[in-house]
């Protein structure tokens, strides 16, 4: 999978790639992640991005024609899957629009910052605009970064053993069930004895009936 970000900060999200399954994902050649920073996309002399909103208000908009060129750019090298926008405004991500969006080949995910984008990107070329949830980021990087963690995982071969990632919480809708490691007895903590049993019938019953208990306790929507 290729994932290209567009961004006024980049820089903000950089790091989130270089280090575990993210970072992984690339060394094993799964994935490949390809950061543009909006500004040089700017035929402005001081790489303007941004401008004032026509009707007044506050906060600034990010102009049409530097995203323009980059998205356009990025378009006539490959086809794309999809072309994201992050904004409060979007669908809400979830587990299953990530697993949908871990089968494509080509993905753009244009970040928002200040006010927002001029609106007539959002007609002409954004094919699809997510929000990680009813609150408001200072911009879209962290959004993005959320995206693409939660998809790259997913991806075959990208987690060693691929079970790990289809037993993650929300995969069936259910929370995943309590998980200890070494000692058994921590303080007096004790981990349950039918996780000691090695009867790996009766404990993939326990954890099943562990997950729909969490589920209806926290998350009954589900
Ligand atoms: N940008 C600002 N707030 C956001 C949100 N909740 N989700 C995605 N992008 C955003």
């Amino acid at each position: 999978m290729r994932i290209d970000i567009i961004s006024v900060f980049p820089e903000i999200i950089k790091n989130f790639f270089k280090h575990s399954i993210l970072k992984r994902s690339q060394d094993k050649g799964l994935v490949e992640v390809h950061m543009h920073s909006l500004r040089e996309y700017s035929i402005d002399k001081h790489r303007r991005v941004d401008d004032y909103p026509f009707g007044g208000g506050a906060g600034m908009i990010l102009k049409c024609e530097p995203i323009d060129r980059a998205i356009s750019l990025l378009k006539s090298q490959r086809n794309y899957d999809e072309i994201i926008y992050t904004s409060p405004d979007g669908e809400i991500f979830n587990q299953q629009i990530a697993n949908s969006f871990s089968l494509y080949h080509n993905l753009i995910i244009l970040c928002g910052h200040y006010k927002g984008i001029d609106f007539r990107i959002r007609e002409n070329l954004i094919t699809k605009e997510i929000s990680i949830g009813d609150y408001v980021l200072s911009g879209g990087e962290l959004a993005s970064v959320i995206i693409c963690d939660t998809i790259v995982r997913l991806i075959p071969g990208v987690i060693n053993d691929e079970q790990s990632a289809l037993s993650d919480s929300f995969q069936d809708n259910l929370l995943a069930p309590p998980i200890y490691t070494r000692p058994s007895d921590y303080k007096g903590w004790i981990v349950p004895s039918i996780l000691l049993s090695g009867h790996k019938k009766k404990i993939k019953d326990w954890e099943l009936q562990q997950s729909i208990k969490r589920t209806r306790l926290l998350r009954p929507h589900l």
